[in-house]
């Protein structure tokens, strides 16, 4: 079975959708852990109700990213996770963390990535900058996670039409929308095809 420990850091809107994606039997999977870095996330009283086993724990308790990879190990390893999804999750994770999951890490992102992502690039700040920039398209992207910000080899990518937006909330709105499904689509086929690894280049092993 695959264990899927999940990060998220607000509402949670992309773990419930894969939430109820693996309890409808579409992702073969089990939720084995939650973890957050903030107690107030939407996420977590959801992971609560639902009893998947829930960590408050944020870089601000530790001496070092290292140690705070430590302490997300040692979690990660007591539910015997396999994959880590982040869902909105706005720390970075450790080195550590990212070299014990190679390549077994997938992240979202609210646009089309190379485009507006980098440091700093989350959530609405996402969407001003694609809003200012007067880009007619955006998206998500579903990427695996590597040391450097938004830039681990891309898993799957949907367009988005903005053409009409007339803020970035409504673009926002669109690009959730998306990701909804997007997020569930890609962590199924990481699950279920084979795949390899070039440079930036996913190459999944078709049938
Ligand atoms: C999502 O839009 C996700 O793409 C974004 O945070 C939001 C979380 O929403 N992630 C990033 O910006 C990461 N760079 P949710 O809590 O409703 O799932």
């Amino acid at each position: 079975m695959n264990n899927i420990a999940v990060f998220a850091s607000g509402t949670g809107t992309n773990f419930k959708a894969i939430f109820r994606n693996i309890q409808a039997g579409t992702i073969p999977a089990q939720i084995c852990c939650f973890i957050t870095n903030r107690p107030q996330a939407g996420a977590l009283a959801f992971a609560q109700e639902h009893h998947i086993p829930s960590y408050v724990i944020s870089p601000a308790e530790f001496e070092s990213e290292e140690e705070f990879g430590d302490a997300l190990l040692r979690i990660l390893r007591k539910h015997d996770t396999n994959w880590i999804v982040l869902a909105g999750f706005l720390k970075k994770i450790p080195d550590n963390v990212v070299e014990a999951f190679p390549n077994r890490i997938l992240n979202i992102h609210p646009a089309l990535l190379p485009a507006f992502g980098g440091k700093g690039m989350y959530g609405m700040h996402v969407h001003r900058a694609v809003f200012r920039s007067g880009a007619r398209v955006s998206g998500a992207t579903i990427h695996l996670v590597n040391q450097e910000y938004d830039a681990g080899p891309i898993v799957m990518q949907q367009a988005v039409d903005i053409a009409d937006c007339r803020s970035p909330e409504e673009i926002a709105a669109r690009v959730l929308e998306v990701e909804h499904q997007l997020y569930s689509r890609a962590l199924q086929k990481v699950l279920t095809t084979p795949f390899r690894v070039e440079g930036r280049r996913v190459i999944f092993q078709e049938p």
